[in-house]
């Protein structure tokens, strides 16, 4: 499998034009679209990082690492999923980089999304939709996500989000409506950012194989 986000990460790198400054996901897929974008990092003008752990290893390849709020919009940006629908829906947030991937997604003009074959689905929902929350609202959200979605929300134990936040998993769903279930969870006080990107879906989905599969 991890040939296959290989592939689909160095595919990638057709999308960055000279000059450009690219937005940058988190995930091991991206880890080899970063590798990759190491060898044309002259032509580019710096890139806008959505985790720690994806600004270390842009750092550590001599990659400068800018400020979305400096940048203004991007042109393109780069990013994994858990999974992808047949619209292009997808669900992140396994690396819980949700809400500064969303970010950065809703700031691109074009989102670009590279996945492993596994990631394809045609209802979104066998992978727990992952829910960034204040930590006081831990429990509040929790009893809201039962209620409203029917879903089982799972408290990611010691894991705290970039933000300083935390993550509930949510088992259990069908999501037949995408679009709905995201503006559904977004009105919960408390929530950060859900990790369905549907309102805002990827433009391009490569799949990674020999060769490549562009959605
Ligand atoms: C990070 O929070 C996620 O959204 C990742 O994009 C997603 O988990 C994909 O990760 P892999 O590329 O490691 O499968």
């Amino acid at each position: 499998m991890s040939e296959a986000k290989r592939l689909a990460g160095e595919k990638a790198i057709e999308y960055v034009r000279d000059g450009m400054i690219v937005g940058v996901g988190t995930g091991s897929t991206v880890a080899f679209f970063i590798d990759a974008l190491a060898r044309i990092k002259d032509r580019i003008a710096g890139t806008v990082s959505s985790s720690e752990q994806s600004t270390q290893r842009l750092r550590a390849h001599g990659i400068e690492v800018l400020d979305l709020n400096a940048t203004g919009p991007l042109s393109l940006y780069v990013d994994g999923a858990d999974e992808c629908d047949t619209h292009k829906c997808l669900i992140k947030g396994g690396g819980a980089a949700l809400t500064r991937e969303k970010i950065i997604a809703e700031a691109s003009e074009k989102f670009v999304c590279i996945i492993d074959p596994a990631k394809r689905v045609d209802v979104l929902g066998k992978f727990p939709l992952p829910v960034e929350v204040i930590p006081m609202a831990r429990s509040l959200v929790a009893r809201e996500i039962l209620k409203r979605t029917g879903g089982q929300p799972v408290w990611r134990d010691g894991v705290t989000t970039d933000n300083g936040n935390i993550v509930l998993d949510v088992h259990g769903l069908s999501i037949v409506d995408p679009v709905g279930m995201e503006r559904e969870l977004n009105q919960i006080p408390g929530v950060v950012a859900v990790g369905l990107f549907a309102r805002r879906p990827a433009d391009v989905v490569i799949v990674g194989g020999e060769p490549p599969i562009l959605l």
